[in-house]
């Protein structure tokens, strides 16, 4: 039974992996004897990563790579067999809003910019469906791996404001149930796709949106407060568990689902 949690040698690639959650969840999977790749768009940050992530273990490479980047992607995922010569896992971390694809206070809901509105879809849907196109592929020859994917409190509730950003992860949810369908349909039950839905973790993008510099918080920050029977935001290393559990063989007859790790928040309508 004790190896229901085990981790040891998976091979775990991360894009994202220079982000807050995604980043730490990546750390925390190679502190349990994980092999992580660390993907990231940025190679100053790559580099840091990479360098933190060798004083856990050698067992470690780092990928320089947009995840809207097919042919960099293909280059990875080729680099990736031939150190590693495997895939167990992908975590499609990397995503994120921009102000364009928002209406803020001061905005009409007719004033959205339609470019950045495309942006934000393309980085959060796209960014997920290429890598999971292209690292997959492993999955098919081994009949086995997982994939999980970042989905939000706003892909099944409105939440004002950020209207590009909850489109895309709305899609996310029916990419994880159409592809934990197909993936099991035509290569078995070995292979399984989830995604995690975070409530309200602070990250580099939300932190001026919900907290003062002073620490307390925000109009934002109050309301989302107000809804979270927890009455705090997430910690970054709480979403480490749902991840852990839904990599590992303990989630052996689990496919398709969208795990919330939110403190309360969709279960609760606020009143
Ligand atoms: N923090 C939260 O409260 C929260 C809530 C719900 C969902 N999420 C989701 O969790 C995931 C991780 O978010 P986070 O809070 O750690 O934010 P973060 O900004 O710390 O991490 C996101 C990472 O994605 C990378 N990235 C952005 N565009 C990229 C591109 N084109 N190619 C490669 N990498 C790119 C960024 O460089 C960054 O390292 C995201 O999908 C986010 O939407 C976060």
């Amino acid at each position: 039974m004790n190896q229901l949690f085990d981790l040891n040698g998976k091979v775990i690639v991360v894009t994202g992996a220079t982000g807050i959650l995604a980043g730490g969840a990546a750390k925390y999977l190679q502190q349990n004897g994980a092999k992580v790749i660390y993907l990231g768009r940025n190679q100053e940050r790559v580099d840091k990563a990479i360098s933190e992530a060798n004083e856990i273990s050698q067992d470690c490479m780092g990928l320089t790579c947009d995840v809207l980047d097919e042919r960099g992607l293909k280059e990875g995922y080729e680099a990736v067999l031939s150190r590693f010569g495997r895939i167990d896992a992908l975590i499609n971390g990397a995503g994120g809003n921009m102000p364009g694809a928002t209406i803020g206070p001061d905005k009409e809901i007719f004033d959205l910019d339609l470019d950045d509105y495309a942006k934000v879809m393309d980085l959060n849907l796209k960014g997920t469906v290429i890598p999971t196109l292209t690292f997959a592929q492993a999955f098919k020859e081994q009949k086995s791996g997982c994939v999980i994917n970042f989905s939000s409190m706003s892909s099944t509730q409105a939440l004002t404001r950020v209207l590009g950003y909850s489109n895309a992860k709305a899609a996310i949810d029916n990419f994880t149930r159409w592809m934990a369908t197909e993936m099991a349909s035509k290569y078995g039950d070995g292979i399984r796709v989830n995604a995690v839905a975070p409530g309200f973790f602070i990250s580099k993008q939300n932190k001026a949106l919900l907290t003062n510099e002073d620490g307390s918080f925000t109009e934002r920050g109050q309301q989302v407060i107000n809804k979270t029977p927890f009455r705090r935001f997430g910690k970054q290393e709480e979403i480490y568990g749902a991840i852990h559990y839904l990599i590992s063989d303990s989630s052996s007859f689990v496919t398709g689902t969208v795990l919330a790790v939110d403190g309360g928040f969709s279960c609760f309508c606020g009143v």
